[in-house]
């Protein structure tokens, strides 16, 4: 608590809102008294609701799914730019219903998720790659498609609306930041600063909606999400892909980046506590794994010891700009909600080559840069 009251001080003095500060600095100190205390295990139940989820199909939410499933109605809504659900063995569940449709697309938006009980907003662009590929797609898809889903949102008596940030909105060096940590939008024409400013103006205006129409919202900022399921982008499962042929691993830059690297079963964790706790709304978290840490150097190694593999490590130039150091902070995660990050890197590692192995017949291709 004392972290939070503190930063909060800083915060008003260098012209943020006074008054949301002090708004949110005497919520915070109201709920010191009541941690939250859940011990991994501690099964958060979410029970007999409907759940409207955009990017459903992707890597984090897909498997977010799984836990919901069997008590819940979960309408994903998706373009299947990527798709992680369809080897999901819930994927034909009676209680889950695919939607195709794009979040800049209003109408069907709204169409789409009448009287639901939940909105869990995960539809992005998301990757370095895509965001160089296409700079407005990126910005339009995660600015008016986050502005879209937050107005349909008005439409429902909501018990709580999840989205997506991300760790990059703190900049190129981001040392246990923590939830009100300065953030950064970068200079103009940096590929990696389009998406981080996309998500950035999204996040502001998710944080809008709670002040101004009362809507449950949280936001989450991952901090280097990993595990089963991911097919996108992601330095650890491009890696254990080319670790488990033996190929050549591609390192651009110096490979002196330092990350965090949280296990996808962690973050559902987190997620499943923000949707069940009251604590969480109209809060922000910083999620990672502030103990599994090391350069993208290391990681090669490590994920090449792990999976006893005999890849070369072999540095290209670096793309664009980079992200010097990212760690986060996690406290307010663990007070407020009693979240901590469990799996420790070897092991994370080690379950996700094991996934990999059984499913490389239906990964799409790695893109060009990352080939051989
Ligand atoms: N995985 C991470 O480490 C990480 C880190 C930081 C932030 N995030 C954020 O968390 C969220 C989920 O991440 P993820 O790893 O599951 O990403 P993902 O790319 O696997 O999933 C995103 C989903 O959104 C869908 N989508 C894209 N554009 C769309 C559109 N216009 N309309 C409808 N659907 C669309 C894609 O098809 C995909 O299924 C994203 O908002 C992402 O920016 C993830």
């Amino acid at each position: 608590m004392q972290a939070y009251s503190k930063s909060f001080a800083v915060d008003s003095t260098t012209g943020g809102d006074a008054h949301i500060g002090q708004d949110r600095f005497l919520f915070i100190q109201s709920f010191s008294t009541e941690k939250f205390e859940s011990k991994k295990g501690d099964s958060v139940m979410i029970n007999g609701k409907k759940i409207f989820i955009t990017g459903g199909a992707g890597f984090i939410c897909s498997t977010l799914i799984g836990k919901l499933i069997e008590r819940n109605d979960v309408i994903i809504y998706d373009n299947l730019d990527r798709n992680s659900i369809n080897n999901k063995d819930y994927f034909n569940h009676s209680n889950l219903r695919l939607i195709k449709g794009d979040v800049l697309d209003i109408n069907k938006l709204a169409e789409s998720a009448k009287d639901v009980d939940i909105i869990i907003h995960a539809a992005a662009i998301a990757g370095i790659d895509n965001t160089i590929k296409s700079p407005v797609r990126t910005m339009r898809v995660n600015m008016l498609g986050t502005a879209n889903v937050l107005e349909i949102a008005k439409n429902n008596k909501l018990e709580r609306f999840i989205d997506f940030s991300t760790s990059e909105v703190f900049g190129s060096h981001a040392f246990k930041v923590d939830e009100i940590s300065e953030t950064s939008i970068g200079a103009v024409g940096e590929a990696r600063w389009t998406y981080a400013v996309s998500k950035l103006a999204s996040e502001h205006l998710t944080y809008s909606y709670y002040k101004e129409y009362q809507i449950p919202i949280v936001t989450i900022r991952p901090f280097n999400i990993y595990g089963p399921g991911q097919i996108g982008e992601g330095a650890i499962q491009i890696f254990i892909r080319k670790a488990l042929k033996n190929e050549d691993i591609y390192i651009f830059g110096d490979g002196n980046q330092i990350r965090a690297w949280c296990y996808i079963d962690d973050m559902i964790e987190c997620i499943l506590l923000c949707l069940e706790h009251k604590n969480a709304i109209g809060e922000s978290f910083n999620i990672g794994n502030a103990r599994a840490v090391t350069t993208i150097y290391g990681l090669a190694q490590i994920v090449c010891r792990v999976l006893n593999s005999k890849s070369n490590i072999i540095f290209k130039p670096e793309l664009s700009a980079d992200i010097e150091l990212r760690i986060p902070g996690t406290t307010k995660a663990k007070d407020l909600l009693g979240f901590q990050a469990q799996i420790d890197l070897d092991d994370g590692i080690r379950r996700t080559a094991e996934w990999y192995q059984a499913h490389f017949d239906e990964m799409p291709e790695l893109p060009k840069m990352f080939q051989k």
